[in-house]
């Protein structure tokens, strides 16, 4: 193009976090345990329990944001602080928290943005089988129906289950059950039909509320790239795109399993016992827009078949290998990556955009896309981060490239807002605009400290995109 289109003037500038990575009090005012606080993390890094205290800070925090200059903040709502899930006694406590953040994101000029559910399971459900227990579908209803009546006239924008995809493709990914067994396959497909019908039941009964809002799925999208142009590895490739990505949203957007994905399932006995109920709540209930966490593409060879396979995600070879039979991935040697191993590839999210948008013809909210590293508060209380800036100003201009080209992207929430803790690998690993002082075991006082990136993104916000 020889000139870029511009930013929609009401584009959502925004950034993310996640309850259980953000809020630490993980115990407090009534808040029940969740899986994460059960499950077992690496010891040698930071764990939950008081993260980088948003639950107490959210108020500086959201402050913070205003100057910043947000005009949407993405965060998510802890099952366990709203509804005892054994007793169903709702947790007004809990409640008054979330209605604080929402009061105090309007007061400063910004549009909240909640995830239902971003992996935190609540504990109980688990201890009788998680999504594989049909009453955990029945209680995400109940659980879905206390946020719409509490916040349904308030909040526009609603995202049904943070990266379905990761929870049951990388299981191990957000801990390890207290035995140390992940789900089988067959438990982790059968799951996914549980979380699917679920998310089917909530946009019909959102839609059916007739609320002012809007509600999506909020999916782990990558584009991949096949490695050589062998038709093995383009068969590869597809079946990699297909079973990461496509299954997951065929599902919820077009309300059908994807035939690939099916036949898969039913060739090594993992799929799943699906009732006629079930079939029709997926026809039933549509989303209104699509959201994608973006970090990085794939590249993908043919499998060799011979047990040496390796995962596409940087950090879970131990977790989940590649198929036998199905891909195994490759090195791109025409893209760069992040400290902790992950791809960079901006041009990716342009074609991830394109793709999305020619699947399914959605509007496209980017609900994560960031830079993990392990920042240093200088002596002089300043933290440069310009490998961050370089990283968000390249997948920017992607966004710009991609609306240009005719997608309908209508906004942008980085990962992540202000330090949290990594799913798997710490406070050590940092995504924020601003920087929070504690370290892996050391708490210290969680002051809040601007880094570059900060004035650098005001400055993008102030002008609706880049210089
Ligand atoms: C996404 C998750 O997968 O990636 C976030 O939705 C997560 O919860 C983010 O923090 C970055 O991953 P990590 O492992 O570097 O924290």
């Amino acid at each position: 193009y020889k000139q870029l289109d511009n930013f929609p003037a009401n584009f959502l500038w925004g950034a993310s976090i996640s309850a259980y990575q953000a809020e630490g009090a993980f115990d407090t005012d009534g808040k029940l345990l969740s899986i994460i606080d059960k499950y077992l993390h690496p010891e040698d890094v930071a764990n939950f329990d008081v993260a980088s205290d948003f639950y107490h800070h959210y108020k500086e925090d959201i402050q913070l944001f205003a100057e910043l200059g947000l005009k949407a903040f993405r965060f998510s709502i802890a099952w366990t602080r709203i509804i005892n899930v054994e007793t169903q006694e709702i947790n007004e406590k809990g409640l008054a928290f979330y209605q604080q953040v929402i009061d105090e994101c309007f007061k400063q000029g910004i549009e909240p943005i909640v995830t239902m559910y971003h992996f935190d399971l609540p504990y109980f459900l688990e201890k009788k089988g998680g999504w594989k227990n049909p009453e955990t579908c029945d209680a995400f209803l109940t659980y879905a129906n206390v946020l719409f009546e509490a916040y349904g006239d308030q909040v526009n924008y609603w995202l049904t289950i943070n990266e379905q995809n990761t929870m049951i493709l990388h299981p191990g990914a957000i801990g390890i059950p207290e035995n140390g067994e992940l789900p089988s396959k067959k438990e982790l497909f059968q799951m996914n039909h549980a979380v699917l019908v679920a998310q089917a039941k909530t946009f019909k009964l959102y839609h059916e509320l007739n609320l002012k809002g809007k509600i999506g799925p909020a999916i782990n999208l990558t584009a991949m790239y096949q490695a050589t142009a062998s038709p093995d590895d383009a068969i590869a490739a597809h079946n990699w795109e297909t079973l990461r990505g496509w299954s997951f949203l065929d599902a919820a957007v077009r309300g059908k399993h994807n035939y690939l994905f099916e036949k898969y399932l039913h060739d090594r006995q993992w799929y799943p016992t699906i009732t006629s109920e079930d079939t029709l709540a997926l026809q039933e209930g549509a989303p209104d827009f699509i959201a994608i966490n973006y970090y990085s593409t794939a590249t993908i060879a043919a499998s060799k078949n011979d047990g040496s396979d390796v995962s596409a995600r940087a950090g879970d070879q131990q977790i989940m290998l590649g198929e036998e039979g199905v891909y195994r991935a490759a090195e791109n040697p025409y893209v760069g990556k992040t400290p902790y191993g992950w791809v960079v590839d901006p041009t990716g999210l342009r074609l991830t955009l394109r793709k999305l948008y020619d699947r399914y013809n959605l509007p496209i909210l980017i609900t994560e896309n960031g830079y993990g590293a392990p920042d240093k508060l200088e002596e002089d209380g300043t933290i440069h981060d310009p490998e961050r800036i370089t990283y968000l100003t390249q997948h920017i201009q992607a966004i710009q490239e991609a609306i240009t080209d005719g997608v309908d992207v209508f906004g942008y929430l980085p990962w992540s807002a202000i330090d949290v803790v990594s799913t798997h690998q710490g406070f050590n690993k940092r995504y924020g605009f601003i920087y929070v002082d504690r370290t892996d075991h050391e708490l210290k006082e969680l002051k809040r400290i601007k880094k570059d990136s900060f004035y650098w993104y005001q400055q993008v916000i102030a002008r609706n995109g880049l210089e």
